[in-house]
C-alpha cells in the first residue's frame, strides 16, 4: 500500500510516500480501507518531536511510529478474530491510537473499541472530525459544564475550538466565543451565543463573567483571564502554556483542593466515536473543513497545519468517496 512515511524526526520534508506491506488485524483490530483522514496539531508535533519530553513516548532518536495519522474514515476490509461489531465493507470512521501505525496510509488497523459505523448520510470528509472533538468534550468533562452555566472559549476557529462551541451548545450551556474577524460568522452559525473579535477587542474587558475560560488554541493565560472568571470558576487550558506555567498552575490547584485551572488531558476513546456519531446524526455536529490535500501532497498540508491559522480541519483525501 501508499503510505506517508517518517523514518526521522523533522520538518515535512521528511516524509516520504512509499510503498509499504499492508497491515494485519490483530484479534480485537478492524483493517480499514482509508478514504479521508486528517493533518492534526498533534501530526504536527509527533513529526518534530516537539515538545522534546514526547520522544519518551515516541522513540528518543527516531519515531517508533512511522505513519502518523488520527483521525480515517473508510470501508472496513477486514476483520479480526475476535472483532464482531464490524464486516467487510461496513462505512466506518474513528480515530487511531497514537502508540502505533496511523491513518496517513491506503490502510489503517484500528481497534474496535475506535471506530463507529459512519453517521447516516454522511461522506467522509465529514466524518473525520475525531481529535478536535476527542479533547472538546475532555476539556467540558475537566469542567464538568452544567445546562445554562456561561463558558468562553478564547480560540474557537482550530479543531478544538469549532468543535467545542458545537459541543457546548449541545450541552445547553451560554457560549461566547472569541476569534479573530473572519471567523465570526463561523462561530454563530455553530451556536455561539456571542462572537468577540480579539483583533478589535481587548476580551478580557467584555464586561462579562464566566464559569468557565477553555483556552483552545493555547494563546492565552490563567492570568489574563482571571478576571473573566466567577469567584468558583475554572480555566482550562490545551497546551502547557509559557515556562509550562499551566502544569504548575494544575498542580497547585490539585494541592489547594481548589479546582481552578485544569490542563485538558485526554479522555477513554470507548464510546467516544459512537458519542460524537450521535450528536452528528441529531445535527448538533458538523465538520468545518478548511483545506483538502491528497496523500501525494501531505507534506504541503503538514506546511500549513504548522502555521496555526486552520479553520477546523484540514483534510486528506486518500481514496476518492
Ligand atoms: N491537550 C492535548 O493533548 C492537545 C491535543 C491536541 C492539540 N493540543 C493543542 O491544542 C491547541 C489547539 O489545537 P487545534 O488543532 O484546535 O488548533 P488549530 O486548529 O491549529 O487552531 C488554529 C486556529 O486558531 C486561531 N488562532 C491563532 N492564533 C490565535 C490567537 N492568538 N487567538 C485566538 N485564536 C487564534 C487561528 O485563526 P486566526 O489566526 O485567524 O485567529 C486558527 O483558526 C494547540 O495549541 C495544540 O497544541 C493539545
Amino acid at each position: 500500500m501508499k503510505a506517508a512515511v517518517i523514518t526521522r524526526y523533522g520538518s515535512p520534508d521528511v516524509i516520504k510516500i512509499l510503498d509499504v506491506p499492508k497491515p494485519t488485524p490483530a484479534a480485537d483490530e478492524v483493517l480499514v480501507r482509508v478514504h479521508a483522514a486528517t493533518v492534526t496539531r498533534t501530526d504536527c508535533g509527533l513529526l518534530r518531536a516537539h515538545p522534546f519530553f514526547m520522544r519518551f513516548f515516541t522513540g528518543p532518536l527516531r519515531p517508533s511510529r512511522t505513519i502518523l495519522g488520527l483521525d480515517f474514515a473508510g470501508e472496513v476490509e477486514a476483520v479480526g478474530a475476535k472483532t464482531l461489531a464490524f464486516k467487510p465493507g461496513d462505512r466506518v470512521f474513528g480515530m487511531c491510537p497514537s502508540n502505533r501505525n496511523g491513518a496517513h496510509a491506503e490502510y489503517a488497523a484500528v481497534p474496535e473499541r475506535a471506530v463507529a459505523t459512519m453517521p447516516a448520510g454522511a461522506r467522509f470528509d465529514e466524518a473525520v472530525v475525531c481529535e478536535g472533538a476527542f479533547y472538546a468534550k475532555a476539556a467540558l468533562k475537566s469542567i464538568d459544564l452544567k445546562p445554562g452555566q456561561k463558558i468562553l472559549i478564547y480560540g474557537a476557529s482550530g479543531a478544538i475550538g469549532t468543535a467545542l462551541v458545537q459541543l457546548a451548545k449541545a450541552a445547553e450551556a451560554i457560549v461566547t466565543a472569541v476569534v479573530a474577524t473572519p471567523h465570526l460568522e463561523l462561530v454563530k452559525t455553530l451556536g455561539a451565543d456571542r462572537a468577540v473579535d480579539y483583533t478589535r477587542e481587548d476580551f478580557t474587558h467584555i464586561g462579562e463573567r464566566f464559569d468557565c475560560v477553555v483556552d483552545a488554541v493555547g494563546k492565552t493565560s490563567f492570568f489574563r483571564c482571571r478576571r473573566l472568571l466567577k469567584p468558583d470558576g475554572m480555566f482550562a487550558a490545551t497546551d502547557l502554556g509559557a515556562y509550562w506555567q499551566n502544569v504548575v498552575l494544575a498542580l497547585w490547584s490539585l494541592i489547594a483542593r481548589r479546582k481552578r485551572v485544569v490542563i485538558v488531558a485526554p479522555g477513554r476513546i470507548e464510546g467516544f466515536v459512537g458519542f460524537l456519531k450521535g450528536r452528528m446524526e441529531a445535527g448538533q455536529f458538523r465538520a468545518i473543513i478548511d483545506r483538502k490535500y491528497p496523500l501525494a501532497a501531505i507534506a504541503d498540508a503538514y506546511r500549513y497545519v504548522e502555521t496555526g491559522q486552520k479553520v477546523g480541519i484540514v483534510v486528506i483525501t486518500v481514496a476518492a468517496d
